[in-house]
């Protein structure tokens, strides 16, 4: 599933953790050229950036900055930065990666990343794991369109997550959202080329999953294979609800809006018994063009269906001069105002 190429990676890391605020202390600086770092581009340096997180993790008191030099080339093979850590907060910032970066939060709380520039990264570039309390911003993120399993970032397990300000461009989805993760507000995210932004898929193997307060606003899709969608498979339970969509803009947008219970990429699914519970969804305040016709899918489960689906200003056309817009609409309740094309389902 996963794709590596090892290529040239340059990383110019600068990680500064910070003590629980309140505590007063001086600063303690981590170079990982003191763990073993090379920096001549050819030397795996994963291990010695592991090794230098690590004490930055641990310290007990003082302020830790990890300190990862500017102008060497390091080579990492996908990196884990776990916590818990010592440190309430910690700051990973102005990192510029080229190659198979992967770079992952797991159980970090406080932490801010700010600034990384991801180039060409085979694969997932930024999971936050079971994190509460991240802000990440001014990301630039970009791989080729047809690389598969590229995720811009992906929040899973994870509370009051930011993630705003950032361009990402990939061949998978430009943020994905999975189970257990709430408070998620998402804005100022240019995105494309990629899959859009996605909640799910949840539900699957007859999983009980949950996501709620998700609330992504100024965004742009350009010419994204979809646009903002909300995912699930046949068999699941648990919910996704209190999510907006708000001052959305989409161009030349494939599936711009979907809610899909029916998932199922490759085929050959069976429907099941469902209890997914997909309510309170808003979209307000957008517009653009699409390179579909179909430009709302809305595909609720036949027993559960979704509830309190709620469209306001949402006006979007088709890409295609002479090709007309339209939205599919099966077992969604909830209602709509000024809005373009018109959800049937939602008008009774
Ligand atoms: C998300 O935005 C809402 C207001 O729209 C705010 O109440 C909430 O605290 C924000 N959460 C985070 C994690 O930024
Ligand atoms: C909207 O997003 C863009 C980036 O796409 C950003 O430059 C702009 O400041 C954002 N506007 C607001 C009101 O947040
Ligand atoms: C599953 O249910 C949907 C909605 O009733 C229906 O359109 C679809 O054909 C069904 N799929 C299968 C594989 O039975
Ligand atoms: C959307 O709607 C159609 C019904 O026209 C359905 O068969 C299709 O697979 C749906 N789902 C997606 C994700 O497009």
């Amino acid at each position: 599933m996963l794709y590596i190429n090892v290529q040239e990676l340059f990383a110019v890391f600068l990680i500064l953790c910070f003590a629980a605020p309140g505590l007063s202390s001086a600063t303690i600086s981590f170079n990982v050229m003191n763990y073993g770092a090379v920096g001549d581009g050819k030397t795996d340096d994963s291990a010695a950036f592991l090794k230098a997180w690590k004490a930055v993790c641990q310290t007990g008191s003082g302020i830790p900055i990890l300190i990862i030099p500017a102008g060497k080339t390091f080579l990492l093979k996908p990196v884990t930065f776990s916590g818990p850590c010592k440190p309430s907060h910690i700051y990973v910032r102005g990192v510029t990666c080229k190659g198979p970066t992967a770079l992952t939060f797991y159980r970090c709380n406080g932490l801010v990343v700010k600034g990384l520039r991801h180039t060409n990264s085979q694969r997932n570039h930024i999971t936050i794991s079971g994190c509460n309390g991240a802000k990440i911003s001014n990301l630039h993120i970009s791989a080729p369109s047809d690389s598969p399993n590229t995720d811009g970032i992906d929040i899973a397990s994870s509370t009051n997550i930011r993630i705003s300000n950032s361009f990402i461009g990939t061949g998978d989805d430009c943020i994905a959202i999975s189970s257990g993760s709430s408070n998620i507000n998402i804005s100022g995210i240019d995105c494309g080329p990629g899959h859009g932004i996605s909640i799910g898929a949840l539900g699957v193997h007859g999983e009980q999953d949950t996501v709620e307060e998700v609330h992504v606003r100024n965004c742009t899709f350009k010419a994204t294979m979809n646009g903002v969608r909300i995912k699930t498979w046949q068999g699941g339970s648990g919910y996704a609800r209190k999510i907006t969509f708000e001052k959305i803009k989409f161009v030349n947008t494939g599936n711009p809006i979907v809610i899909d219970q029916y998932y199922c990429p490759s085929g050959g699914c069976q429907n099941e018994t469902t209890t997914f519970k997909i309510s309170d969804v808003s979209y307000n305040l957008i517009t653009g063009t699409s390179s579909t016709e179909k430009v709302i899918n809305f595909s609720c489960d036949k027993n559960v269906g979704c509830n309190n689906i709620v469209l306001d200003h949402v006006y979007v056309t088709a890409s295609v001069a002479g090709k007309m817009a339209y939205a599919y609409c099966y077992n969604a309740q909830g209602r709509l105002s000024h809005t373009k094309p018109s959800v049937k389902c939602l008008l009774s």
